[in-house]
């Protein structure tokens, strides 16, 4: 079975537990599967219990820190989770947002930073990808570090402007 169909059965799972309907599917990315309910939630399913309990502390932190936004980005609020079905159940958000913390460190910089090589090239695919926005990207992420949350997979998709 494809990890899209196995996390998709999760994700079914976890609906038919919460008595909740899907609406549609909104993303299938590399690390999961991502549907819309009728509750006006989403729920992603993750392919691997790593990312699964990376991304569910991230949302534990922001939900203790009671965040909904930083900066002008939208950060989904934690609705529930299910530490078997590997399911988090957030609140859909709009553009401008910031999500998916599949990848992000807690409370640990990313081993990478210290090597400026890599950290050059890095710079030089953000600066492309955003263009004359990397500078709202770059302090965004420096207000998530402020709360331990070291960011490691910002692009767009992940980080998405109104306009
Ligand atoms: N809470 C949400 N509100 C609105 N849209 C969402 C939400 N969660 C996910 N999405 C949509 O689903 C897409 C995939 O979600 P996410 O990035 O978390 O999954 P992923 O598998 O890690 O994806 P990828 O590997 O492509 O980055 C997002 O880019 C976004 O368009
Ligand atoms: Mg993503």
């Amino acid at each position: 079975m494809s990890f899209h169909s196995e996390s998709l059965k999760r994700a079914e799972e976890y609906l038919k537990r919460r008595n909740l309907s899907m609406k549609k599917e909104i993303g299938g990315g590399t690390q999961g599967v991502v549907l819309a309910t009728t509750n006006g939630t989403a729920i992603k399913a993750l392919n691997d219990t790593v990312c699964y309990m990376r991304e569910r502390n991230i949302y534990l932190r922001l939900q203790e820190c009671d965040i909904g936004k930083i900066g002008e980005f939208n950060v989904p609020r934690l609705v529930s989770y299910h530490d078997e079905l590997l399911v988090i159940e957030m609140q859909i958000v709009l553009a401008p947002y910031v999500l998916d913390f599949a990848s992000a460190y807690l409370d640990s910089e990313p081993p990478y930073l210290d090597d400026p090589q890599i950290m050059a090239e890095w710079e030089r695919e953000k600066r492309e990808q955003f263009e004359d926005r990397w500078p709202e990207v770059k302090s965004m992420m420096s207000d998530f570090k402020a709360l331990g949350i070291h960011l490691a997979d910002v692009k767009p998709g992940n980080v998405m402007f109104a306009d």
